[in-house]
């Protein structure tokens, strides 16, 4: 209910929404209609009441809640539905379950805070609260599972597109999908899935966005090799604008795919590429091993050269 306020309050644009009407289209009652604005009062919204005139928004706390995405979101599919927390161990998890379940198709689950994010390779994603985006997607394509490194590389590619609209920073993408900004992490993905041979259940798309994390306050093992949009920037970035560009970047290319298969997805890939024509270490699942990154194939492997042969990686990481 409060989110549906919420979304009105937004719509009007700064302009009053009378109890009246907000009753109307909630169907509730205008006593529960103010009970709930005290309660966004509460969590610290700043919204005026005049006698016959209503609500209105003042201010709004930077909360990724699900009123705030609705009143800016672009998208007809993804986030179409919304499972919010202020704190949770990790929203990958959740979504998990989630899909488990049997949730939609492009739900999404944001979390202002991670108590246990988790990161590629059983690693921790550091996801303090409200600087970051923290969120997971679930996709159900119609791919086979060895195709699931495309929706990675989807993501990476939605993902860089938003961060330059919203910011006008240029970012590189590391393969598989780590964006960059001079070499410092700023992006993290972990896509997981869950299928039969044939077919995929379900895939969760998790996204780290450092946003406003300030490198001051990153833990030690991260503070050379992370940095944030702001740290980049020198002032803070609307973390709702960015959650809702991202979503429409990656609607766009989702359905690009369906459209017209994984072709255009991989040429921006390239585009976006810090990796391709690089000499790189490649830290495999069971070796590492030198070369130079030449291409990636169509499932998303990258092609190295070893100087013997072409070695195909389909998971691990790489340095450059
Ligand atoms: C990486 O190691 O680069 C991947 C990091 C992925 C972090 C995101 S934050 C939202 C989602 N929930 C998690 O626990 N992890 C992903």
């Amino acid at each position: 209910m409060r989110s549906e306020i919420l979304t009105i309050l937004h719509k009007a644009k700064g302009g009053y929404v009378s109890g009246a009407d907000l009753a109307e289209k909630l169907a509730v009652s205008r006593t529960a209609i103010w009970k709930h604005i005290c309660a966004l009062k509460d969590e610290g919204y700043q919204i005026e009441s005049k006698s016959r005139s209503g609500y209105r928004i003042v201010d709004s706390p930077d909360l990724l809640n699900p009123g705030e995405i609705k009143a800016k979101i672009k998208t007809e599919i993804l986030g179409q539905k919304i499972i919010y927390y202020k704190e949770i161990g990790s929203t990958n998890n959740e979504a998990k379950l989630q899909a488990a379940k049997g949730a939609r198709e492009g739900t999404i689950v944001v979390s202002e805070q991670q108590g246990t994010g988790r990161g590629r390779l059983s690693r921790g994603w550091y996801s303090p609260a409200q600087k970051g985006i923290w969120f997971s997607l679930i996709l159900r394509p119609g791919f086979l599972p060895q195709e699931a490194p495309k929706c990675t590389l989807m993501a990476a590619v939605a993902i860089a597109k938003a961060i330059f609209t919203i910011t006008g920073i240029e970012v590189g993408i590391k393969w598989p999908n780590d964006i960059l900004y001079n070499g410092k992490k700023l992006v993290g993905v972990l896509t997981e899935m869950n299928a039969e041979m044939d077919r995929i259940n379900y895939i969760v798309i998790g996204m780290g966005i450092n946003v406003n994390v300030s490198n001051k306050e990153m833990p030690e093992e991260i503070k050379d090799i992370a940095t944030s949009l702001s740290e980049i920037k020198g002032e803070t970035v609307s973390r709702i604008d960015l959650l809702t560009q991202v979503l429409a970047e990656l609607e766009n290319l989702y359905l690009l795919i369906k459209e017209q298969g994984f072709a255009p997805i991989l040429k921006l890939w390239k585009q976006y590429s810090v990796t391709l024509g690089q000499d790189i270490k490649v830290i495999g699942v069971n070796e590492t091993f030198y070369g130079k990154a030449v291409d990636i194939d169509d499932f998303g492997a990258l092609l190295v050269d070893t100087g013997e042969k072409i070695e195909r990686v389909l998971a691990g990481d790489v340095s450059i």
